[in-house]
């Protein structure tokens, strides 16, 4: 059940804004960006996708970009080609003075086959976790324009 939202400038806060609290990102790797051999696309490219997920929740939350602060913790657990399809959904955890705890998921749902043909990709059948992570992005309090 959604707590209720209320006025306060302790220091940490679950999440109230229920609806701010999500978002995702659905988009093609383009094949230009694979950056090492066999079309492997570079770990810190799925990074600049969760900032781009980061900085939708920061404008949700606080009508602001923000600023992403720090990593606490990311996993590499698949790897990403050029022309996969992903799904990044990120989630504000935690609403502290002026930082927000984030925790994202970059999902792969499409990919190529170039095995069958230069052209050919398929829809997977359950989509692969790709990589995990979370960390805190901070709003300065006079650029929160939306104070919970
Ligand atoms: C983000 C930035 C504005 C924060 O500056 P600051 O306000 O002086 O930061 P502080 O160290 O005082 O910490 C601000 C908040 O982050 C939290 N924080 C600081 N370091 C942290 C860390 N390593 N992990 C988690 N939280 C952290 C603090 O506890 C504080 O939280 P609170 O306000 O809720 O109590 C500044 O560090 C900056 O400009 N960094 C560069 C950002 C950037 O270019 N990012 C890449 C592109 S978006």
């Amino acid at each position: 059940m959604p707590q209720k939202t209320k006025k306060s400038t302790t220091s940490s806060k679950s999440p109230q804004k229920s609806e701010n609290l999500k978002a995702v990102l659905r988009l093609r790797v383009p094949n230009s960006e694979a950056h090492y051999g066999g079309n492997l696309v570079s770990g810190s490219k799925v990074l600049e996708f969760f900032g781009d997920v980061a900085t939708e929740l920061l404008i949700r939350l606080d009508g602001d970009e923000g600023l992403f602060r720090a990593y606490d913790n990311v996993e590499f657990l698949a790897p990403v080609f050029g022309g996969d399809y992903l799904e990044i959904e990120g989630e504000i955890t935690q609403i502290g003075n002026t930082s927000r705890k984030m925790a994202f998921t970059a999902r792969k749902v499409i990919e190529p086959e170039p095995s069958v043909a230069p052209s050919a990709a398929k829809v997977l059948k359950a989509p692969i976790v790709v990589v995990k992570a979370t960390g805190t992005c901070v709003t300065p309090k006079e650029l929160q324009r939306k104070p919970l």
